[in-house]
């Protein structure tokens, strides 16, 4: 997450904000990332972070490994919780939900829909074909809160990430995904960011997009072998 050059961006706009800003990293894993934001200051002003993965096994070893569990003397404060994004309801969130920002007890996808600020996904798209990737793009974007009128003045939100791409958008080929052989889709900086358009355009429309929203992708060397997409669409809330 911090090779990702909105991080600093981002770090700065959370301690900015007028109200606790709440961001959430999906498909945590032992949630160092998440960590990590603590450490750089995220928190300082309040902001809250959320962490959720697939399996719990993966939050467990996290606290074992920084021994911060719930239970121990110095529990972290992340909320890390389990969850299935492709089980989340792609429904807008209700009235209701938009207007408050308080977050369940309990936490779940659907329970935080429609009230965050900023968003993480790191190596979660390219263990997904492209339609696939498509449909979780569209559920992130729904993650975040917007204003529910034209008076509700929200500052921006982030989304942002880094996945396996490619020069040219297509399939990669040959990996092994959860103990299968999966059709990944690797996209290149354009498709990438031309995805992230097409998204916000079918929910808001073309003129919304023009305005609201930055998207920016590059790919990056991570090692001799791996190179990989760092992105950010960073989201104007403007009502629509
Ligand atoms: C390759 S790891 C990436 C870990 C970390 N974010 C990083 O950047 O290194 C992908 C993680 O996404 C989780 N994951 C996969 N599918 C998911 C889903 N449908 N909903 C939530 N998490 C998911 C996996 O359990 C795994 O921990």
């Amino acid at each position: 997450m911090r090779e990702n050059s909105v991080y600093n961006e981002l770090l700065d706009l959370a301690n900015k904000y007028p109200f606790r800003p709440i961001l959430l990293d999906l498909g945590c894993l032992m949630g160092t990332d998440a960590r990590n934001l603590i450490r750089d200051g995220y928190n300082k002003s309040g902001g809250q972070i959320l962490a959720c993965d697939l399996e719990q096994r993966f939050i467990d070893l996290g606290y074992k490994l920084y021994q911060d569990g719930p239970e121990s003397t110095h529990p972290t404060p992340i909320r890390f919780f389990t969850g299935d994004i492709f089980k989340m309801s792609i429904a807008p969130p209700t009235e209701a939900t938009e207007h408050g920002r308080d977050l369940p007890q309990n936490l779940t996808l659907d329970g935080v829909k429609g009230k965050l600020d900023f968003v993480y996904a790191g190596a979660l798209f390219h263990l997904f074909d492209e339609p696939t990737q498509r449909d979780l793009a569209f559920r992130l974007a729904r993650l975040i809160q917007m204003p529910s009128d034209s008076s509700g003045q929200l500052p921006d939100a982030i989304i942002f990430g880094r996945h396996a791409g490619l020069d040219e958008e297509g399939y990669i080929s040959g990996h092994f995904v959860g103990g299968r052989w999966g059709q990944r889709y690797g996209h290149s900086p354009t498709s990438w960011v031309r995805l992230w358009k097409s998204i916000y355009t079918e929910l808001y429309g073309h003129e919304w997009v023009e305005e609201n929203i930055q998207a920016n992708a590059v790919m990056q060397r991570i090692n001799t072998k791996v190179k990989m997409l760092f992105w950010s669409v960073r989201i104007k809330r403007s009502y629509r």
